[in-house]
């Protein structure tokens, strides 16, 4: 164990976020109403470039207008390859209300790309006298993102969140894929003739899950585009959830229910879980680190897993 101890992320719940294109304002309400515990309104690749103006004064008006409860409010920019995204941020700090959370920042390759931002967003909040700061999420979408998974997780002091944008990562990568997230026709493995087919999207994952861990930020998967099919949503979002991931985006208000479900430690894993715990305590009082648990065997190890899900479970009822 390293003798730097390992943070904890925000403790918010983060099962799903659900996103919305800027330039439709007509479901800003419908998303508020919705179960996600995040929204997501989005300035990007959901909006055309000829209604970026239109789709930012929607949002500005939005954050202020519509009653967003106890959601974790977040807009995503444009990307700073973009002529856009210095706007973004200067209307949004400028124009709209202490409400706004989060502003979510795509295709992040360095870094420098979160400084640039912080500096922007710091010196906006600093000249209008803005209290509150706002948070930010990224997205790990392209090779350079993943390359640098680590230094970018670690290089904002406002990161609370980061996601995998599985088909810009695809794209970037030059990976011969064609859905958004899920399984991929030609990724498998032959076995006595059998197809077995394997998940392409894991190490990118994993090695997201690992630089959130490290320095107390949320992992969480992105965006499943086939949104009639919700066995392969449920799929993906089990496997998330199975590496570390606390969350995933619905694109569809019919996904937001599975992701919740899938994100909610279930009643059967708590209870498991203190039973783990309690089993624990009994051997720690007969000066034992290890016990049998329904003919398993548990130990000091099985406590933090134990620890994970009743705290996740904690946090999510008590929201
Ligand atoms: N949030 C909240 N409500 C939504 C919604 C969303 N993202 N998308 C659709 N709805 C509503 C519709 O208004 C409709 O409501 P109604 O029953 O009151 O009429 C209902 O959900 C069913 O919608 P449906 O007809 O199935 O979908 P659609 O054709 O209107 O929209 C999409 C489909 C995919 C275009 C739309 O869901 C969407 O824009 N998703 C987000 C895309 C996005 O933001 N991408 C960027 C991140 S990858
Ligand atoms: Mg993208």
């Amino acid at each position: 164990m390293s003798f730097r101890l390992q943070p904890a992320p925000p403790a918010r719940p983060n099962r799903c976020q659900l996103f919305g294109p800027g330039s439709r304002p007509a479901i800003f309400e419908k998303m508020a109403n919705s179960a996600a515990d995040v929204i997501n309104l989005d300035l990007e690749d959901s909006v055309a470039p000829s209604d970026k103006d239109s789709a930012r004064a929607n949002i500005v008006e939005a954050i202020g207008d519509i009653d967003w409860g106890n959601k974790w409010l977040s807009v995503r920019i444009n990307g700073l390859d973009t002529p856009y995204w210095y706007r973004d941020v200067v209307d949004l700090l400028e124009l709209a209300p202490e409400r706004l959370d989060q502003i979510m920042i795509p295709k992040v390759g360095c870094a420098g790309d979160l400084y640039a931002v912080d500096a922007l967003v710091t010196a906006v909040e600093a000249a209008k006298g803005r209290s509150k700061r706002v948070a930010f999420e990224v997205i790990i979408e392209s090779a350079a993102g993943i390359a640098h998974v680590e230094e970018i997780a670690a290089a904002s002091p406002r990161l609370q969140a980061m996601s995998l944008g599985a088909a810009d990562f695809a794209a970037s990568m030059g990976m011969a894929t064609t859905g958004i997230g899920g399984t991929q026709e030609n990724y498998y493995m032959l076995h006595e003739g059998q197809k077995h087919w394997s998940d392409p999207w894991h190490w990118a994952q994993t090695a997201i899950v690992a630089a959130c861990r490290t320095h107390g930020v949320l992992p969480v998967d992105g965006p499943f585009g086939d949104f009639s099919d919700d066995e392969g949503f449920r799929a993906q979002a089990l496997r998330s959830a199975t590496l570390g991931m606390v969350g995933k985006w619905a694109i569809h208000p019919k996904q937001v229910g599975i992701a919740n479900e899938v994100f909610t430690p279930s009643d059967a894993a708590v209870s498991e879980a203190r039973e783990i715990l309690a089993a624990m305590e009994e051997a720690k009082a007969k000066g034992e680190g290890a016990t049998v648990y329904k003919g398993r065997l548990v130990d000091i190890a099985s406590i933090k897993q134990a620890e994970v899900i009743v705290k996740q479970s904690e946090m999510i009822g008590g929201q």
